[in-house]
């Protein structure tokens, strides 16, 4: 009989918001006149911005006529787009990419999940912990781990995010190939400083290692210090690949358009110790396993980078910081240690209680929806993570409510 790749077989049975949405969809089921407010998985709730949708009306006409029909697109992205994010998401803050070295995808959860598969099956992983759960699932998938042993997974190097370190990591002592790094952190809400993430190139250069560096959240950074992007520091090209995503800068997450940045100078061995250019292995990959992201899509990203663009942009996240200072305000108030929240949109609140239980307080006495922090690994566990996508509306009642059910 067809037999499975039993790698799948070492993973829990859902992914973390899967198995959310299916306790919510029981509770709201068994409960239906207790409205539920989510505020768990990171979906934006806030219309698209007015330049986006003037530009998807304009390029669906274009695609309604003959003379501008379009079919498939270039896979890496249309020049337009491509040109727009080198210029305003690297030039102007001193990097230097190329818009050849950018891949626009539908998001940065496929590049993430997809990026894994160029690198060879035995390397060794460096994978932050508490993470976003794609990174570990993923090379789990791929069989580049062993069996789930209390939680972990054999084969890993933890990364751990603990309250001692205030959830950044510091550089292993051990070598490492293929190192997973996200800031504004998912879902911590931690950033890095130019020293923290110097370190981190350094010790990849070191190691001839590759950082994967996930900025989906760079938007949300009002601190000038912090950088937006690896390529901020010396170096990064030759080290690191770096995913961002229109998804949290300008509410596309139904929408879809992201995109990954391989740098050409960013190389890796095979077995015989020759190098290689990675970017040749990704667009190889791209091609064949992508066929583009649609036109209208990429036109309403690229409508972002004119000055209204920008401006209507930054009300948006500026919108959810708004929410993420309420609800940090609100914890603190109730006596939690909480960070994250002032230059990302989660707040990662320290409940000192098992965090399934957290969850299922709030979702019971509150009906409000958070992320218990184990489902992130197991640094997670006597946290929750609370994101601020939703509604100022609804943010403000869940508060209200959360200091009630926990009084
Ligand atoms: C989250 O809640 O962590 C995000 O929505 C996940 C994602 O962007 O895929």
């Amino acid at each position: 009989m067809i037999r499975i790749n039993e790698n799948y077989t070492k993973l829990k049975a859902s992914y973390l918001f899967a198995d959310i949405a299916r306790r919510v969809n029981a509770f709201v089921a068994a409960n239906p006149a207790k409205p539920v407010i989510r505020l768990g998985i990171g979906d934006v709730t806030e219309p698209l911005p007015p330049v986006c949708v003037d530009a998807l009306h304009a390029a669906t006409d274009e695609m309604s006529r003959r003379a501008t029909f379009k079919g498939y697109g270039p896979e890496q992205g249309y020049a337009f787009l491509r040109e727009a994010i080198a210029q305003h998401d690297y030039a102007a803050r001193g990097c230097v990419i190329e818009p050849d070295e950018i891949f626009v995808s539908d998001g940065s959860k496929c590049d993430c999940g997809n990026i894994q598969e160029i690198f060879a099956a035995d390397l060794r992983l460096a994978i932050p912990d508490p993470v976003y759960p794609v990174y570990v699932d993923t090379n789990v998938m791929a069989g580049r781990t062993g069996a789930n042993v209390d939680g972990r997974y054999e084969g890993i190097t933890y990364l751990e995010c603990t309250p001692a370190n205030h959830y950044v990591p510091a550089v292993p002592s051990v070598a490492t190939d293929l190192i997973y790094l996200c800031f504004p952190n998912n879902p911590t809400g931690a950033v890095a400083t130019k020293a923290q993430l110097a370190a981190w190139v350094d010790y990849a250069r070191k190691n001839r290692a590759i950082i994967l560096f996930d900025s989906a959240y760079e938007a949300y950074i009002r601190d000038p210090q912090i950088p937006r992007s690896i390529y901020e520091i010396e170096g990064a090209r030759d080290v690191a690949i770096e995913f961002r995503s229109f998804s949290k800068t300008a509410g596309f997450t139904g929408t879809r358009c992201a995109y990954t940045v391989v740098p050409k100078t960013l190389m890796a061995a095979d077995a015989a110790g020759q190098t290689h250019p990675v970017h040749a292995l990704w667009n190889r990959r791209h091609t064949t396993k992508f066929n583009g992201v649609a036109y209208p899509i990429q036109k309403a990203a690229a409508a972002i980078f004119s000055d209204e663009g920008q401006r209507q942009t930054r009300a948006l996240t500026d919108f959810y910081l708004g929410n993420a200072k309420l609800v940090r305000e609100a914890m603190t108030q109730l006596g939690f240690a909480s960070i994250g929240g002032d230059n990302a949109p989660y707040i990662w609140v320290n409940t000192g209680r098992d965090s399934w239980e957290f969850f299922d307080l709030l979702l019971n006495r509150a009906q409000v929806v958070c992320t218990p922090g184990a489902g992130f690994g197991k640094c997670g566990e006597g946290h929750v993570r609370i994101s601020a996508f939703n509604s100022r509306e609804n943010v403000e009642a869940a508060l209200t409510r959360i200091a009630a059910a926990l009084r």
